[in-house]
């Protein structure tokens, strides 16, 4: 019998939207356990801290009990290790995304051969959905209902009253 199957989510969820959402949801009978794993990147500015995000991922995922959220920084397969994760998985939208994810899973192959990365594809009406593209669209005042999760829409319009005030 094979041991215990963690899938790794890993990315900078800055914020989680209902894709990514989507994805989690469809690694869950695949994997024994699913943890998210949100990057501490130094370099890429953030509209949410590493903890909101953790805290908003938690949120969204309170029911799902095969599902932890961890933050991480330094490579990923170091990560892998310590979670004894088995497989990283990756959404794939569309054909832009692959030569950003096909350059890493090779990486990562190369860092650490154990490590195996699988890509999943949303439900199409996700294909669209990037946390880049929401926090455009609702800071120029567009409607984002639908695409992020509540509670990541209510620390949105916090975020714009403060920023009005
Ligand atoms: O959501 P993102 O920003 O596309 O996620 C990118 C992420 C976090 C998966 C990637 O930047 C990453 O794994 N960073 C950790 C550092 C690392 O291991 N780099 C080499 C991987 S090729």
């Amino acid at each position: 019998m094979k041991g215990r199957r963690a899938a790794v989510l890993p990315g900078s969820f800055d914020p989680i939207h209902n894709g990514h959402l989507d994805i989690i949801e469809r690694c869950r009978p695949i994997f024994d356990e699913v943890i998210v794993a949100v990057l501490y990147n130094e370099e890429k500015k953030a509209l949410f801290s590493v903890e909101e995000r953790v805290e908003m991922i938690r949120e969204a995922l309170a029911e799902c009990e095969d599902c932890r959220v961890e933050s991480f920084s330094g490579l990923l397969v170091d990560f892998m290790q310590t979670v004894q994760g088995t497989t990283i998985v990756r959404g794939l939208r569309a054909v832009s995304d692959f030569e950003y994810e096909f350059q890493m899973a090779l990486m990562n192959r190369r860092l650490d051969p154990r490590v195996e990365t699988v890509f999943l594809t949303p439900k199409e009406v996700h294909t669209y959905v990037s946390s880049r593209l929401v926090k455009e669209v609702f800071f120029l005042g567009g409607d984002v209902t639908g695409l992020v999760p509540n509670d990541v829409l209510r620390r949105l319009e916090a975020l714009r009253r403060r920023a009005t005030s």
